[in-house]
């Protein structure tokens, strides 16, 4: 009986690996879409935002293992929505200013991801960086403005 629970278990396991999201880890780059910031602001956005947030997400090898990849994949997807900033300069000025307007809110509520910060704790954000970043976004609303 048991050992039969875990054999079922392992078939289980390799038949949903068929299932796929198949959002893509990297995706071609654009050197001229790419986000530019002061390097002080772009290396805590690399550190701490561009796994899902770029076209340039490093991807653990449970990245592309079902069913966990189901999470990591459709978040990846989804912040790639909302934001990108591998291809940044592709955007219209609404959009980025759109963008711009909930940085400072998304990084005191949610961003990094809870879930995110479990397995990458180098990712949070301390006090001094948020500051950092929310200045960086008011100064990108007032240009864009
Ligand atoms: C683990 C993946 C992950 C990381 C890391 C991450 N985000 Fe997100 N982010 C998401 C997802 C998924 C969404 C969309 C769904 C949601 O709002 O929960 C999102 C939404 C957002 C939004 C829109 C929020 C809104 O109000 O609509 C902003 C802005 C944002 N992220 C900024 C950031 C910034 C800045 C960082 C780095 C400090 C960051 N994110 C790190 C996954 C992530």
């Amino acid at each position: 009986m048991f050992k039969s629970f875990w054999f079922w278990l392992l078939v289980l396991l390799i038949a949903i690996q068929a299932f796929s999201l198949d959002v893509k880890a990297t995706l071609p780059i654009k050197e001229r879409e790419a986000l530019e910031a002061p390097k002080e602001v772009l290396s805590i956005l690399k550190r701490s935002c561009y796994d899902c947030h770029s076209s340039q997400v490093k991807a653990p090898w449970y990245y592309n293992v079902a069913p966990v990849s189901w999470y990591t994949q459709l978040h990846v997807k989804n912040a790639r929505e909302i934001v990108n900033f591998s291809k940044w300069n592709s955007y219209t000025k609404e959009k980025r200013l759109k963008i711009a307007q909930k940085i400072p809110k998304a990084i005191v509520i949610r961003m990094p991801l809870n879930s995110y910060l479990y397995a990458h704790e180098e990712a949070k954000l301390s006090k001094d960086e948020k500051k950092m970043i929310k200045k960086w976004a008011r100064t990108l609303k007032e240009k864009l403005n």
